[in-house]
């Protein structure tokens, strides 16, 4: 295929690019320099060739704002070089010919431990957005997380969903319009409720503003239709950090609040600190995601991967304890196992899945990872999820 410079600078995320959505199943530019994979032809096995195969197919901006962190992307590679620190410690001659990987999390069993994150904006990837995100989820029978801040509305992507849901919620400003998305949620069929903490403002993220980050037409805030946030970037600016679709007020009071309105069992996402870890005990939430949203906001935070064991004994077996950031392999989720986490979420890594291949993208990501921790157990000689404890760690 014949590329121009210009395609090629575009597709390397060098030029902020007019086209926004990633087209179906139309190829992008293949460049000389990193040797990306052509488009359409290139062969993808783990995640790292996702990964690369996402950045040709995605516009610029999309790109930019789905790999980006926060200010000198420190913490982003923290996430990711913790668990490259930690060293295995294989147990020999164990009769690994059946694994079990069935975990049970809030009553239900699952079965492996290894969850959908909820991120924004799926429209930016593909075409069909969450739909195409929870298809592929059902086919992997994984367990995903829906933002907020989806491209089809919750109610959509509920009757697309072939397995358990759960919705992400950033609480709005506009209070009797969460209480009623809150409601919808419930009505829908989704079975808990993530409320996401870690994000009073977004962090200082250069790369969307470098790229002019911004909702294309026909691609909204679903979920907030009705309000004027449902379209538009609604970033800070030079003269204020807030977003306008967060609510910088928040405390534990809604926390109590949210608890009050909802049957659903309530978790908080993007707590770091052990002391909010007992707080949260306290408040009678149903469970904890360590996660620093994948280091998009606050950077300089240690990697989740560091901060878990001491939110696990602080907690003390009173909650599940989940944790996201980083993961890109399976033995990173034996290692969070291993520190005590009950299960581990993925984020980026199924969004370039969504973006090399739809939600047959999707499926093959989480696919390959649960592949991965299945190896990871077997060459460790951990043959249940029970088995699995920080006597895997090398110290
Ligand atoms: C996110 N994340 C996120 N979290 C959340 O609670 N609500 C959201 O809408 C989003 N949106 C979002 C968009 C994009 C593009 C990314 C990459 C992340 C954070 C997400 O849930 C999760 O914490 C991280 O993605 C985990 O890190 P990895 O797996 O991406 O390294
Ligand atoms: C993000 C927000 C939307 O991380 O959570 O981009």
């Amino acid at each position: 295929m014949a590329v121009t410079r210009r395609e090629w600078l575009r597709s390397a995320g060098v030029l902020a690019g007019a086209s926004v959505i990633a087209g179906k199943g139309t190829a992008r530019a293949a460049g000389p320099a990193a040797s990306p994979p052509a488009a359409g032809s290139a062969e993808l096995f783990d995640v790292p060739d996702f990964e690369r195969q996402a950045q040709v197919r995605l516009s610029p901006m999309a790109w930019e704002y789905i790999s980006e962190g926060a200010a000198d992307e420190l913490t982003l590679r923290w996430n990711r070089e913790s668990y490259d620190r930690l060293r295995l410690r294989p147990r020999a001659l164990v009769d690994v010919s059946q694994l079990d990987t069935r975990v049970t999390l809030l009553g239900r069993e699952l079965p492996f431990p290894i969850l959908l994150a909820p991120t924004a904006y799926h429209k930016l990837a593909h075409p069909d957005g969450e739909l195409a995100t929870v298809r592929g989820a059902g086919a992997a029978g994984a367990t995903m997380v829906l933002s907020t801040m989806s491209t089809v509305s919750l109610e959509d992507v509920a009757a697309a969903a072939t397995h358990p849901l759960w919705f992400q919620l950033y609480v709005q400003p506009d209070r009797e319009f969460t209480r009623r998305l809150v409601g919808r949620a419930e009505s829908a069929g989704y079975q808990a409720l993530v409320v996401t903490v870690d994000a009073p403002v977004l962090g200082a993220r250069y790369r969307e503003l470098r790229a002019h980050f911004n909702l294309p037409p026909g691609v909204e805030r679903a979920n907030l239709k009705g309000l004027v946030t449902a379209t538009g970037a609604q970033r800070a600016t030079e003269q204020s950090i807030f977003s306008a679709t967060l609510d910088p007020k928040v405390t534990w009071k809604e926390i109590d609040w949210l608890r009050s309105l909802t049957r659903l069992p309530v978790l908080l996402k993007g707590v770091m600190n052990p002391d909010d870890a007992a707080r949260a005990v306290d408040a009678g939430v149903s469970g904890l995601i360590v996660s620093n949203h994948g280091a998009r906001n606050l950077d300089t935070v240690p990697a989740t991967i560091d901060a878990l064991p001491e939110v696990v004994a602080k907690v003390g077996g009173r909650l599940p304890v989940l944790v996201d950031g980083g993961i890109r392999r399976g033995t990173s989720v034996l290692k969070a196992l291993g520190l005590g986490a009950t299960a581990v979420l993925i984020g980026r890594p199924y969004l370039y899945g969504l973006a090399a291949e739809g939600a047959a993208g999707v499926t093959r990501v989480v696919n390959i990872l649960r592949r991965e921790f299945e190896m990871a157990m077997a060459l460790t000689g951990r043959t249940s999820i029970a088995a699995i404890d920080s006597s895997v760690i090398w110290r």
